[in-house]
């Protein structure tokens, strides 16, 4: 099964699982590490049923969902169907249906790991920044959890941070900085041979 036909099949459950994977602690602390400011716009990049776009429309910003799985944004046009200050985008990290320069931020939780090349999809991500713009990623540290490519269909098992350091600063980023944010993500295969614990960094650089 390909990675878009898993998350179009997990869309309805997403929410109940990514609950069991980490807290809501992880959004509020990558918007804090953007500084983000009411009434500017924020491209969430892998959306899925959007934990990371529903914090940013609380703290009042506009909002441009984008994921692969038509599921998943479907699931989104639902759940904020009330709400003005999103629009949404099926499109692929490769090649993101949004504008040169026209975000203020650019956010991707947990999506980094799915894209076939980070680097492509941290310039991308690059590209739809103004200048003076703020991407955050937050993603898993490296690990040798395998059970977590077959289950969950990851394509990379972590990553290094001082890599993801250098893939921001040469896509062009400055202010670059990958820390630790006391976060965790837990998941067991499907046998409960192997449980998985694994710590969250988050990425941060300005345009
Ligand atoms: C692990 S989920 C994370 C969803 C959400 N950001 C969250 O924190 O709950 C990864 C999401 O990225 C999307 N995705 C994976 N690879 C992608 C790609 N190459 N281009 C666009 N979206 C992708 C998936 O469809 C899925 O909704």
């Amino acid at each position: 099964m390909a990675s878009e036909d898993y998350f179009d099949r997990v869309a309805s459950q997403w929410d109940a699982m990514r609950q069991s994977f980490f807290s809501d602690s992880v959004r509020e602390k990558a918007l804090a590490l953007a500084g983000v400011v009411a009434g500017r716009t924020a491209a969430d990049l892998g959306a899925g049923s959007g934990f990371i776009s529903e914090a940013l429309l609380g703290a009042g910003l506009k909002v441009i969902a984008v994921d692969q799985s038509p599921a998943m944004i479907a699931l989104m046009r639902e759940k904020f169907s009330a709400v003005q200050d999103i629009e949404y985008r099926v499109g692929e990290a490769e090649s993101l249906p949004v504008a040169d320069a026209s975000v203020d931020y650019a956010f991707a939780n947990m999506y980094l790991h799915h894209v076939e090349d980070p680097l492509v999809g941290i310039r991308e991500m690059v590209r739809i920044l103004k200048p003076g713009g703020r991407l955050v990623i937050t993603d898993l540290d490296s690990h040798n959890h395998q059970f977590l490519a077959t289950k969950h269909h990851d394509r990379w098992l972590g990553f290094d941070r001082g890599e993801v350091a250098k893939w921001l600063a040469e896509a062009g980023l400055s202010e670059v900085a990958v820390g630790d944010i006391q976060e965790r993500c837990t998941s067991d295969s499907e046998s409960g041979a192997d449980s998985a614990s694994i710590t969250i960094f988050a990425a941060s650089g300005t345009k």
